[in-house]
Protein backbone atom coordinates (compact mmCIF):
# COMPACT_ATOMS: atom_id res chain seq x y z
CA UNK A 1 0.00 0.00 0.00
CA UNK A 2 1.89 3.35 -0.66
CA UNK A 3 1.91 5.67 1.67
CA UNK A 4 0.08 8.67 -0.06
CA UNK A 5 -4.03 8.38 0.96
CA UNK A 6 -5.99 8.00 -2.04
CA UNK A 7 -7.53 11.63 -2.26
CA UNK A 8 -11.22 11.55 -2.37
CA UNK A 9 -13.45 12.77 -5.20
CA UNK A 10 -15.87 16.20 -5.10
CA UNK A 11 -19.10 15.10 -3.36
CA UNK A 12 -21.79 15.56 -5.51
CA UNK A 13 -24.45 13.62 -6.97
CA UNK A 14 -23.35 12.63 -10.44
CA UNK A 15 -26.27 9.44 -10.80
CA UNK A 16 -27.54 10.58 -13.86
CA UNK A 17 -25.89 13.24 -16.36
CA UNK A 18 -28.67 14.34 -19.05
CA UNK A 19 -27.30 15.69 -22.26
CA UNK A 20 -29.51 17.61 -24.66
CA UNK A 21 -28.40 19.43 -28.09
CA UNK A 22 -27.58 23.44 -27.41
CA UNK A 23 -29.41 23.20 -31.06
CA UNK A 24 -33.11 22.47 -29.45
CA UNK A 25 -33.56 25.18 -26.96
CA UNK A 26 -37.32 24.24 -26.56
CA UNK A 27 -35.55 21.43 -24.24
CA UNK A 28 -33.64 23.26 -22.00
CA UNK A 29 -36.63 23.98 -19.05
CA UNK A 30 -37.77 20.33 -19.93
CA UNK A 31 -34.17 19.20 -18.67
CA UNK A 32 -33.17 21.92 -15.87
CA UNK A 33 -37.11 20.30 -14.64
CA UNK A 34 -36.10 17.00 -14.49
CA UNK A 35 -34.05 14.42 -12.03
CA UNK A 36 -31.37 14.00 -13.46
CA UNK A 37 -27.98 15.40 -11.14
CA UNK A 38 -26.01 16.81 -13.79
CA UNK A 39 -27.00 18.91 -17.23
CA UNK A 40 -24.95 18.27 -20.23
CA UNK A 41 -25.79 21.04 -22.98
CA UNK A 42 -24.17 19.95 -26.00
CA UNK A 43 -22.30 21.72 -28.59
CA UNK A 44 -20.42 18.62 -30.36
CA UNK A 45 -21.90 15.79 -31.77
CA UNK A 46 -25.51 16.47 -32.01
CA UNK A 47 -25.18 19.80 -33.37
CA UNK A 48 -24.66 19.85 -37.13
CA UNK A 49 -21.88 22.27 -38.29
CA UNK A 50 -24.27 25.14 -39.55
CA UNK A 51 -25.38 24.75 -36.06
CA UNK A 52 -22.39 25.51 -33.76
CA UNK A 53 -23.00 29.34 -34.06
CA UNK A 54 -26.88 29.23 -33.21
CA UNK A 55 -26.10 26.45 -30.37
CA UNK A 56 -23.59 28.75 -28.89
CA UNK A 57 -26.00 31.76 -28.53
CA UNK A 58 -29.09 29.39 -26.69
CA UNK A 59 -26.36 28.05 -24.17
CA UNK A 60 -25.20 31.15 -23.27
CA UNK A 61 -28.65 32.67 -22.89
CA UNK A 62 -29.84 29.98 -21.42
CA UNK A 63 -27.27 29.26 -18.81
CA UNK A 64 -28.31 32.88 -16.92
CA UNK A 65 -32.53 32.83 -17.91
CA UNK A 66 -33.11 29.45 -17.00
CA UNK A 67 -34.00 27.77 -13.23
CA UNK A 68 -31.10 25.08 -12.92
CA UNK A 69 -32.01 24.85 -9.11
CA UNK A 70 -28.66 22.56 -7.60
CA UNK A 71 -27.94 20.62 -10.43
CA UNK A 72 -24.39 21.06 -12.23
CA UNK A 73 -24.57 22.91 -15.11
CA UNK A 74 -22.23 21.79 -17.65
CA UNK A 75 -21.27 22.47 -21.71
CA UNK A 76 -19.73 20.04 -23.58
CA UNK A 77 -17.46 21.99 -26.28
CA UNK A 78 -16.45 20.54 -29.30
CA UNK A 79 -12.86 18.79 -29.64
CA UNK A 80 -9.71 19.89 -30.07
CA UNK A 81 -9.28 18.78 -33.90
CA UNK A 82 -12.31 20.87 -34.82
CA UNK A 83 -12.30 24.72 -35.86
CA UNK A 84 -15.14 25.34 -33.04
CA UNK A 85 -13.75 24.66 -29.74
CA UNK A 86 -11.55 27.89 -28.44
CA UNK A 87 -14.83 29.72 -29.43
CA UNK A 88 -17.00 27.84 -27.70
CA UNK A 89 -14.39 28.51 -24.51
CA UNK A 90 -14.24 32.26 -25.09
CA UNK A 91 -17.76 32.70 -25.54
CA UNK A 92 -18.59 30.94 -22.88
CA UNK A 93 -15.70 31.99 -20.21
CA UNK A 94 -17.20 35.94 -21.41
CA UNK A 95 -20.21 35.50 -21.83
CA UNK A 96 -21.76 33.02 -19.58
CA UNK A 97 -23.34 34.11 -15.94
CA UNK A 98 -21.11 32.24 -13.21
CA UNK A 99 -23.68 29.80 -12.79
CA UNK A 100 -22.19 27.58 -15.55
CA UNK A 101 -20.72 24.82 -13.46
CA UNK A 102 -18.45 22.75 -15.97
CA UNK A 103 -16.99 22.10 -18.81
CA UNK A 104 -16.93 18.61 -20.75
CA UNK A 105 -14.22 18.34 -22.97
CA UNK A 106 -14.44 15.32 -25.40
CA UNK A 107 -12.36 12.80 -27.58
CA UNK A 108 -9.19 13.65 -24.79
CA UNK A 109 -6.57 11.73 -25.89
CA UNK A 110 -3.63 13.18 -24.19
CA UNK A 111 -2.81 15.50 -21.07
CA UNK A 112 -1.85 18.33 -23.36
CA UNK A 113 -5.28 18.19 -24.91
CA UNK A 114 -6.65 19.20 -21.19
CA UNK A 115 -3.70 21.75 -20.56
CA UNK A 116 -4.62 23.29 -23.06
CA UNK A 117 -8.27 24.38 -22.27
CA UNK A 118 -7.04 25.00 -18.99
CA UNK A 119 -4.56 27.84 -19.71
CA UNK A 120 -7.25 29.17 -21.84
CA UNK A 121 -9.95 29.01 -19.11
CA UNK A 122 -8.07 30.45 -16.78
CA UNK A 123 -6.97 33.31 -19.03
CA UNK A 124 -10.45 33.93 -19.31
CA UNK A 125 -11.03 33.22 -15.80
CA UNK A 126 -8.09 36.14 -14.49
CA UNK A 127 -8.95 38.76 -17.16
CA UNK A 128 -12.99 38.28 -17.00
CA UNK A 129 -12.84 38.15 -12.96
CA UNK A 130 -14.92 35.24 -12.69
CA UNK A 131 -14.52 34.53 -8.98
CA UNK A 132 -15.93 30.73 -9.25
CA UNK A 133 -13.76 28.39 -11.03
CA UNK A 134 -15.29 26.00 -13.81
CA UNK A 135 -14.59 22.60 -13.65
CA UNK A 136 -13.69 20.26 -16.29
CA UNK A 137 -15.28 16.76 -17.24
CA UNK A 138 -13.32 14.56 -19.65
CA UNK A 139 -14.73 11.91 -22.11
CA UNK A 140 -12.58 9.15 -23.22
CA UNK A 141 -13.62 7.48 -26.47
CA UNK A 142 -10.55 7.24 -28.59
CA UNK A 143 -7.65 4.39 -28.37
CA UNK A 144 -4.88 7.33 -27.40
CA UNK A 145 -7.72 8.18 -24.68
CA UNK A 146 -7.53 4.70 -23.03
CA UNK A 147 -3.79 4.33 -23.85
CA UNK A 148 -3.40 7.34 -21.73
CA UNK A 149 -6.24 7.07 -19.34
CA UNK A 150 -4.06 7.67 -16.46
CA UNK A 151 -1.96 10.48 -17.60
CA UNK A 152 -5.68 12.44 -18.36
CA UNK A 153 -6.99 11.40 -15.13
CA UNK A 154 -4.28 13.64 -13.45
CA UNK A 155 -3.94 16.11 -15.79
CA UNK A 156 -5.36 19.23 -14.47
CA UNK A 157 -6.82 20.42 -10.86
CA UNK A 158 -9.74 21.62 -12.16
CA UNK A 159 -10.65 17.57 -13.62
CA UNK A 160 -13.27 16.12 -11.79
CA UNK A 161 -15.44 14.06 -13.56
CA UNK A 162 -14.60 10.90 -16.29
CA UNK A 163 -17.04 8.95 -18.66
CA UNK A 164 -16.45 6.93 -21.27
CA UNK A 165 -17.66 7.30 -24.69
CA UNK A 166 -18.76 3.82 -26.22
CA UNK A 167 -19.90 4.77 -29.80
CA UNK A 168 -16.37 7.18 -30.85
CA UNK A 169 -14.57 4.62 -28.59
CA UNK A 170 -15.73 1.52 -30.50
CA UNK A 171 -15.16 3.90 -33.36
CA UNK A 172 -11.60 4.51 -32.80
CA UNK A 173 -10.44 1.30 -31.84
CA UNK A 174 -12.27 -0.12 -34.77
CA UNK A 175 -14.66 -2.48 -33.72
CA UNK A 176 -17.52 -4.26 -35.51
CA UNK A 177 -20.48 -2.97 -34.05
CA UNK A 178 -22.61 -0.24 -35.09
CA UNK A 179 -24.35 -0.49 -31.14
CA UNK A 180 -23.78 2.53 -28.36
CA UNK A 181 -23.02 0.07 -25.18
CA UNK A 182 -24.67 -3.03 -24.33
CA UNK A 183 -24.45 -6.35 -25.57
CA UNK A 184 -22.76 -7.19 -28.67
CA UNK A 185 -24.17 -9.94 -30.76
CA UNK A 186 -20.31 -10.86 -31.80
CA UNK A 187 -18.34 -10.69 -28.59
CA UNK A 188 -19.48 -13.95 -27.18
CA UNK A 189 -17.90 -17.15 -25.62
CA UNK A 190 -19.29 -20.99 -26.51
CA UNK A 191 -19.72 -23.10 -23.23
CA UNK A 192 -20.68 -26.80 -23.78
CA UNK A 193 -22.44 -25.80 -27.00
CA UNK A 194 -24.12 -22.51 -25.59
CA UNK A 195 -23.15 -19.03 -26.24
CA UNK A 196 -22.27 -16.66 -23.34
CA UNK A 197 -22.13 -12.63 -23.83
CA UNK A 198 -19.79 -11.27 -22.00
CA UNK A 199 -19.15 -7.42 -21.53
CA UNK A 200 -16.78 -5.64 -24.32
CA UNK A 201 -16.64 -2.24 -22.60
CA UNK A 202 -15.60 -4.19 -19.03
CA UNK A 203 -11.87 -3.42 -19.69
CA UNK A 204 -11.91 0.00 -20.81
CA UNK A 205 -14.51 0.63 -17.48
CA UNK A 206 -12.30 -0.48 -15.12
CA UNK A 207 -9.21 1.26 -17.05
CA UNK A 208 -10.81 4.51 -16.21
CA UNK A 209 -12.20 3.27 -12.81
CA UNK A 210 -9.09 2.52 -11.62
CA UNK A 211 -7.33 5.88 -13.42
CA UNK A 212 -10.43 7.91 -11.53
CA UNK A 213 -10.20 6.52 -8.20
CA UNK A 214 -6.37 6.95 -7.96
CA UNK A 215 -6.98 10.78 -8.53
CA UNK A 216 -10.03 11.67 -7.23
CA UNK A 217 -11.82 11.71 -10.15
CA UNK A 218 -15.45 10.43 -10.56
CA UNK A 219 -16.12 7.66 -13.04
CA UNK A 220 -19.17 7.71 -15.07
CA UNK A 221 -20.26 5.45 -18.02
CA UNK A 222 -21.53 6.73 -20.76
CA UNK A 223 -24.15 6.59 -23.10
CA UNK A 224 -26.15 3.92 -24.07
CA UNK A 225 -27.83 4.14 -27.34
CA UNK A 226 -31.36 1.80 -27.56
CA UNK A 227 -33.32 4.15 -25.44
CA UNK A 228 -36.44 1.12 -25.87
CA UNK A 229 -33.96 -1.19 -24.30
CA UNK A 230 -35.07 -0.47 -21.03
CA UNK A 231 -33.26 -4.01 -19.63
CA UNK A 232 -30.78 -3.67 -21.49
CA UNK A 233 -29.57 -0.23 -20.08
CA UNK A 234 -30.09 -1.58 -16.50
CA UNK A 235 -27.87 -4.23 -17.13
CA UNK A 236 -25.06 -1.84 -18.26
CA UNK A 237 -25.81 0.61 -15.36
CA UNK A 238 -25.95 -2.22 -12.35
CA UNK A 239 -22.20 -3.63 -14.43
CA UNK A 240 -20.76 -0.09 -13.86
CA UNK A 241 -22.30 0.65 -10.53
CA UNK A 242 -20.90 -2.78 -9.78
CA UNK A 243 -17.71 -1.85 -11.04
CA UNK A 244 -17.41 1.20 -8.85
CA UNK A 245 -18.73 4.36 -11.29
CA UNK A 246 -21.16 6.57 -9.86
CA UNK A 247 -23.15 7.32 -12.71
CA UNK A 248 -24.49 7.33 -16.22
CA UNK A 249 -25.71 9.79 -18.79
CA UNK A 250 -28.90 9.86 -20.64
CA UNK A 251 -29.60 10.38 -23.60
CA UNK A 252 -33.43 10.37 -23.60
CA UNK A 253 -35.12 11.59 -20.53
CA UNK A 254 -36.89 8.05 -19.73
CA UNK A 255 -33.50 6.46 -18.90
CA UNK A 256 -33.35 9.25 -15.84
CA UNK A 257 -35.51 7.35 -13.42
CA UNK A 258 -33.24 3.85 -14.30
CA UNK A 259 -29.69 5.63 -13.95
CA UNK A 260 -30.90 7.39 -10.53
CA UNK A 261 -32.49 3.67 -9.48
CA UNK A 262 -29.03 1.73 -9.72
CA UNK A 263 -27.09 4.73 -8.62
CA UNK A 264 -28.58 5.25 -5.58
CA UNK A 265 -27.82 2.96 -2.95
CA UNK A 266 -30.86 0.68 -2.20
CA UNK A 267 -32.19 0.78 1.09
CA UNK A 268 -31.22 -2.77 1.90
CA UNK A 269 -27.58 -2.04 0.89
CA UNK A 270 -27.57 0.61 3.50
CA UNK A 271 -28.87 -1.47 5.91
CA UNK A 272 -26.17 -4.04 5.59
CA UNK A 273 -23.33 -1.75 5.07
CA UNK A 274 -24.57 -0.47 8.54
CA UNK A 275 -24.66 -3.61 10.25
CA UNK A 276 -21.44 -4.66 8.94
CA UNK A 277 -20.29 -1.74 10.88
CA UNK A 278 -21.85 -2.53 13.87
CA UNK A 279 -20.75 -6.48 13.85
CA UNK A 280 -17.10 -4.66 13.03
CA UNK A 281 -17.46 -2.19 16.12
CA UNK A 282 -18.40 -4.93 18.24
CA UNK A 283 -15.21 -7.25 17.02
CA UNK A 284 -13.09 -4.35 17.76
CA UNK A 285 -14.43 -4.01 21.09
CA UNK A 286 -13.95 -8.29 21.74
CA UNK A 287 -10.20 -6.79 20.68
CA UNK A 288 -10.76 -8.86 16.79
CA UNK A 289 -9.65 -7.67 13.45
CA UNK A 290 -12.11 -10.39 11.56
CA UNK A 291 -15.88 -11.96 12.33
CA UNK A 292 -18.51 -13.66 10.76
CA UNK A 293 -21.54 -11.84 9.87
CA UNK A 294 -24.31 -14.00 8.10
CA UNK A 295 -22.48 -16.81 7.48
CA UNK A 296 -19.52 -14.66 5.80
CA UNK A 297 -16.09 -13.13 6.57
CA UNK A 298 -16.11 -9.88 7.43
CA UNK A 299 -12.73 -8.27 8.45
CA UNK A 300 -11.28 -3.87 8.67
CA UNK A 301 -11.10 -4.28 4.75
CA UNK A 302 -15.29 -5.37 5.20
CA UNK A 303 -15.28 -1.89 7.22
CA UNK A 304 -13.86 0.34 3.60
CA UNK A 305 -16.27 -1.44 1.83
CA UNK A 306 -19.50 -0.87 3.90
CA UNK A 307 -18.30 3.05 4.61
CA UNK A 308 -18.29 3.56 0.57
CA UNK A 309 -22.10 2.52 0.58
CA UNK A 310 -22.76 4.28 3.53
CA UNK A 311 -21.23 7.56 2.49
CA UNK A 312 -22.69 7.50 -0.88
CA UNK A 313 -25.71 7.24 0.81
CA UNK A 314 -25.46 9.83 3.50
CA UNK A 315 -23.85 12.19 0.55
CA UNK A 316 -27.05 11.85 -1.78
CA UNK A 317 -29.36 12.66 1.14
CA UNK A 318 -27.36 15.94 2.30
CA UNK A 319 -27.49 16.84 -1.62
N1 LIG B 1 -34.04 16.25 -22.43
C1 LIG B 1 -35.25 16.59 -21.95
N2 LIG B 1 -36.40 16.29 -22.57
C2 LIG B 1 -36.32 15.60 -23.71
C3 LIG B 1 -35.08 15.22 -24.26
C4 LIG B 1 -33.90 15.56 -23.57
N3 LIG B 1 -32.70 15.21 -24.04
N4 LIG B 1 -35.30 14.52 -25.41
C5 LIG B 1 -36.63 14.50 -25.58
N5 LIG B 1 -37.26 15.15 -24.57
C6 LIG B 1 -38.69 15.34 -24.35
C7 LIG B 1 -39.43 15.67 -25.64
O1 LIG B 1 -39.44 17.07 -25.85
C8 LIG B 1 -40.79 15.11 -25.35
O2 LIG B 1 -41.44 16.01 -24.49
P1 LIG B 1 -43.05 16.19 -24.50
O3 LIG B 1 -43.60 14.91 -23.96
O4 LIG B 1 -43.27 17.37 -23.60
O5 LIG B 1 -43.42 16.44 -25.94
C9 LIG B 1 -40.51 13.85 -24.56
O6 LIG B 1 -39.23 14.08 -23.94
C10 LIG B 1 -40.44 12.60 -25.40
O7 LIG B 1 -39.48 12.79 -26.42
P2 LIG B 1 -39.40 11.88 -27.72
O8 LIG B 1 -40.44 12.31 -28.73
O9 LIG B 1 -39.42 10.45 -27.33
O10 LIG B 1 -37.94 12.22 -28.25
P3 LIG B 1 -37.50 13.15 -29.46
O11 LIG B 1 -37.81 12.44 -30.74
O12 LIG B 1 -38.03 14.52 -29.27
O13 LIG B 1 -35.92 13.21 -29.23
C11 LIG B 1 -33.69 12.38 -29.19
C12 LIG B 1 -35.17 11.99 -29.20
C13 LIG B 1 -32.89 11.11 -28.96
C14 LIG B 1 -33.33 13.01 -30.55
C15 LIG B 1 -33.45 13.40 -28.04
O14 LIG B 1 -33.85 12.78 -26.85
C16 LIG B 1 -32.07 13.91 -27.94
O15 LIG B 1 -31.68 14.80 -28.66
N6 LIG B 1 -31.29 13.38 -26.96
C17 LIG B 1 -29.98 13.88 -26.64
C18 LIG B 1 -28.98 13.63 -27.74
C19 LIG B 1 -27.65 14.16 -27.35
O16 LIG B 1 -27.51 15.16 -26.69
N7 LIG B 1 -26.60 13.44 -27.75
C20 LIG B 1 -25.27 13.79 -27.37
C21 LIG B 1 -24.74 12.90 -26.30
S1 LIG B 1 -24.56 11.23 -26.83
MG1 LIG C 1 -18.54 11.15 -28.76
Amino acid sequence: MSFRAQPTPIARPNRCQLFGPGSRPALFEKMAASAADVINLDLEDSVAPSDKDSARANIIAAIGAVNWGTKTLSVRINGLDTPYWYRDVVDLLEQSSDRLDQIMIPKVGCAADVYAVDALVTAIERAKGRTKPITFEVIIESAAGIAHVEEIAASSPRLVAMSLGAADFAASMGMQTTGIGGTQENYYMLQGGAKHWPDPWHWAQAAIVAACRTHGVLPVDGPFGDFSDDEGFLAQARRCATLGMVGKWAIHPKQIALANSVFTPSEAAVAEAREILAAMAEAKARGEGATVYKGRLVDIASIKQAEVIVKQSEMLAAS
